[in-house]
C-alpha cells in the first residue's frame, strides 16, 4: 500500500481544478483584490448559509476570534473563560485583549468545554465565554448560553473545527454572539491560504466588526475619503480566497456526508476493539473535522501506524495551561485531569472525502492488529 497522508488538499484540487482555475482567472482580470463583489457575496452566501444574518470576512480565526471579543468590549482586568483543551489561538486571543484566559477542564468524550466546570469557574470579572466545537462536535451550548445570560456574559463560538456541525438542529455559530469560522486550508471549508470569517445576527456588533476589520474605517466612503471611527486591524478576507471559497462552499455539504459516512466506516470497523471511537451525542450532529480515537499505548500505535505509511496527527500533545507561552500563570500538572489525559491518549487517523476504500480498510485493519499486539 502506498503512504496514507492525514489530509489530501491535491487530491480535492484535482477533482475541481477546472472550477477553481476558471474561478481564480476571473479575480486576476478584474484586477480587484481587496474587498471586492467576491467578499460581499460570500458573506452573504455563507451567513445564509449558517442561519445568522450578518457575515463579515476576515483573515483568519484568529483574528476573528480578537476582533469578537473585542467587539464585546474585553480589555485589561477581565476573565474569559476557555476550555482547556484546544489549540492554543483560543487562549492566546483574549491576552492579545489584555484580559485573562480562565482554563476549564473538557468533558471526556466530547472533549469539549465541561458546562458545569463552565458555570463554577464564573467570578465577578467574567466577561465572556469561548466554547470551542473541537474535532467537528458540538460543545453542549445551552448550559452555557443560560450562565451566561444569567451573568450577563458574551458567547464567542469558536467553530474553527465546525462548519456545518448542529446543535439541536441548528447550525453551531448561530447560537451565540458571535460565531469565528476559519478558512485554514485543511478545514472542512479551506482556501487557499489564511481565511476566517465573523458571524452575527446583533446589528451593532456587525457594524463594530465591520469596522474593525478595515482600520476602523467607514466602508462606504471608502472611494472618497478616509474615515475612521474606531482604531482597527488589517484582517479582511481576500478577494481570491472570497472566489475560491464561493465555490467551494457549493461543495461542501457533500463533503461533510463523505467524511461523515468514513467516520461511520471507522467506527464500525472499530467494534469489539480497544479503540475507543469518537462520541457523538444525541444534539450534535458531527462533522468531523478530524477522526479522533483514543487508545492506551497512542505513541506506540502512532510510531506503528507511520511505519506502515499511515499519517496520523495528535491535536493536541501538550494542554495549553503546560505550554511553555503559558508557564507564567503557574498551572501545574493536575490541573485540568482530564484535558490532560486526553493529551496522552488521543490519535487523528487520516480522513478527507476523496479517501479510497482499499485505504479505508488498510487503516482500520492496521489499526486493530497493532492495537491488539501493543503494551
Ligand atoms: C479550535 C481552533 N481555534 C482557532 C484556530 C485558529 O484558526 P486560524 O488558523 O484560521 O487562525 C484554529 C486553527 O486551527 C483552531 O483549530
Amino acid at each position: 500500500m502506498h503512504e496514507i497522508p492525514l489530509v489530501d488538499l491535491a487530491r480535492q484540487y484535482q477533482s475541481i481544478k477546472h472550477e477553481i482555475d476558471t474561478v481564480i482567472q476571473r479575480v486576476l482580470e478584474k484586477g480587484i483584490f481587496v474587498l471586492g463583489e467576491n467578499v460581499q457575496k460570500f458573506e452573504e452566501e455563507f451567513s445564509r448559509y449558517c442561519g445568522v444574518r450578518y457575515g463579515i470576512g476576515v483573515n483568519s480565526a484568529t483574528d476573528a476570534l480578537t476582533i469578537a471579543l473585542k467587539a464585546v468590549g474585553v480589555k485589561e482586568g477581565d476573565e474569559v473563560l476557555v476550555p482547556a483543551n484546544s489549540f492554543i489561538a483560543t487562549a492566546n486571543v483574549v491576552v492579545f485583549c489584555g484580559a485573562t484566559p480562565v482554563f476549564v477542564d473538557v468533558e471526556p468524550d466530547t472533549l469539549n468545554m465541561d458546562p458545569e466546570k463552565a458555570v463554577r469557574a464564573i467570578t465577578k470579572k467574567t466577561k465572556a465565554i469561548i466554547p470551542v466545537h473541537l474535532h467537528g462536535h458540538p460543545a453542549d451550548m445551552d448550559p452555557l448560553l443560560e450562565a451566561a445570560e444569567d451573568h450577563d456574559l458574551a458567547v464567542i463560538e469558536d467553530v474553527a473545527q465546525a462548519i456545518n456541525a448542529l446543535y439541536k438542529g441548528k447550525k453551531v455559530g448561530s447560537l451565540g454572539d458571535i460565531g469565528c469560522f476559519s478558512f485554514y486550508p485543511s478545514k472542512n471549508l479551506g482556501a487557499y491560504g489564511d481565511g476566517g470569517l465573523n458571524v452575527t445576527d446583533n446589528d451593532e456588533l456587525a457594524e463594530r466588526i465591520r469596522l474593525l476589520r478595515n482600520y476602523g474605517r467607514i466602508e462606504k466612503e471608502y472611494k472618497q475619503t478616509y474615515v475612521h471611527r474606531l482604531i482597527g486591524y488589517n484582517s479582511r478576507l481576500d478577494e481570491l480566497q472570497a472566489a475560491i471559497l464561493r465555490l467551494k462552499l457549493t461543495y461542501l455539504d457533500g463533503w461533510t456526508d463523505r467524511k461523515r459516512e468514513i467516520s461511520k466506516e471507522y467506527t464500525k470497523g472499530f467494534e469489539g476493539s480497544d479503540v475507543e471511537a469518537p462520541t457523538e451525542k444525541e444534539y450534535a450532529r458531527h462533522v468531523y473535522w478530524d477522526y479522533c480515537i483514543k487508545v492506551k499505548a497512542r505513541d506506540a500505535l502512532e510510531k506503528a501506524l507511520l511505519d506502515k505509511g499511515i499519517h496520523t496527527a495528535v491535536l493536541y500533545r501538550v494542554p495549553i495551561h503546560l505550554q511553555e507561552a503559558y508557564a507564567y500563570m503557574g498551572l501545574k500538572e493536575g490541573s485540568f485531569p482530564v484535558a490532560e489525559m486526553t493529551c496522552r491518549h488521543i490519535l487523528s487517523l487520516p480522513l478527507f472525502p476523496e479517501l479510497t476504500e482499499e485505504e479505508i480498510q488498510f487503516v482500520i485493519t492496521q489499526v486493530k492488529n497493532m492495537v491488539g499486539g501493543l503494551p
